[in-house]
């Protein structure tokens, strides 16, 4: 790739200033569009903090700061990797100054007095090379901006799907989808509260709405039905547990991940009395273990065909009671923490009758 001239900003410091000035005309006479020249080294030093140019003439031999100077204040505050080519204007450079000034970032050396060609083709080397590093870097930037769009696109579809799926599952029994969105809301809080990182916790409220998705498979006539349910009946109705896992097995995203595992262990109970297998304890994923306390709670304050809507305290009160039978205490103290802060109004969430029972 040849380089345009004009298209590179060249920084001239050389507290010589009519040397500097001689420089940059040559430099202007080729075409450079953008050369700047100060005799000051403080300043030049200021202008390399506050933005790279492409390509630095810099006097070693300078009053303080001194271009070694200059080159240790840059070290210090871009690492080993200069952004830009240094060249270093030296009229009598010892072995041990060139060592030292190559050790400290600089790219090559420019005689004092120089011949002008070998000015202008060492530079003219210097910017290629930064032209091909400035390529390099927007080819870099842009395939950085491409991976990250598709990234968010693709979690934006899993998201989507996810709430599709789960407003699917609400439309069996909870045409509002009130219930849901709440669970999933108190779940996301006692997660929290429990200490779970903010990221895990994002993903058990995107996953929470499905754990009941199972449901779909459950025949309206026992789904729907207003009175108790028989033994055979119950037993069906259990199954909305493996059949959600069912549906959400093998999923690649981690929503639908955590989503298999709630819709399978919600219904588990501490004591290990719980289904569909009857784990006790920590054996019982966490996530479950939460989900069963926001879901009962939910239901609890929720208006339901057999039952009024009970009152905040009244529901928190059952579910401590339950606390080391039903659900795991740990959990139980991070609701009762979290629901400190819940709405007090009696809610009815549920529209449609529902016949599940626990
Ligand atoms: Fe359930």
């Amino acid at each position: 790739v040849v380089a345009s001239e004009s298209q590179f900003n060249i920084l001239i410091i050389d507290d010589n200033a009519a040397e500097g000035k001689e420089l940059q005309q040559i430099l202007t006479g080729q075409g450079y569009g953008s050369v700047k020249v100060t005799p000051d080294s403080q300043q030049g030093l200021e202008c390399l903090l506050a933005g790279w140019p492409d390509l630095v003439l810099l006097d070693l031999h300078m009053p303080a700061p001194t271009g070694f100077d200059i080159l240790r204040r840059l070290r210090l505050s871009f690492g080993t990797t200069l952004a830009c080519p240094i060249l270093a204007l030296t009229a009598d450079a010892t072995r041990l100054a060139r060592r030292e000034a190559l050790q400290r970032g600089v790219s090559d050396f420019l005689a004092k007095p120089a011949d002008t060609d070998e000015i202008l083709l060492r530079i003219k080397h210097f910017l290629e090379l930064r032209k091909l590093q400035k390529d390099l870097e927007y080819a870099n930037r842009t395939l950085e901006e491409k991976v990250r769009d598709r990234t968010q696109e693709l979690w934006e579809a899993n998201v989507e799907v996810a709430n599709r799926l789960a407003r699917a599952a609400e439309y069996r029994d909870d045409q509002t989808g009130q219930h849901i969105q709440r669970v999933a809301d108190l779940t996301w809080r006692i997660a929290l509260q429990l200490g779970m990182p903010e990221d895990q916790s994002g993903l058990i409220r995107l996953a929470a709405p499905l754990h009941d998705v199972g449901k779909i498979a459950i025949p309206d006539a026992i789904l729907l039905k207003p009175g108790p349910l028989s033994k055979g009946e119950r037993e069906t109705m259990k199954r909305h547990t493996i059949i959600g896992g069912g549906i959400l097995a093998h999923g690649k995203s981690e929503i639908l991940r955590i989503a298999e595992m709630i819709a399978v262990s919600h219904h588990e109970r501490w004591d290990g009395t719980g289904y569909p297998f009857g784990l006790r304890g920590d054996a019982i994923p966490l996530v479950g273990r939460i989900l069963a306390v926001a879901d009962v709670f939910d239901a609890l304050i929720s208006e339901r065909p057999y039952k009024t809507a009970w009152p905040k305290e009244r529901a928190l009160d059952e579910i401590r009671s339950c606390s080391g039978s039903q659900f795991d205490p740990q959990v139980v103290e991070a609701a009762s923490v979290v629901l400190q802060d819940f709405p007090t109004v009696a809610l009815s969430g549920r529209t449609v009758s529902t016949a599940e029972r626990r």
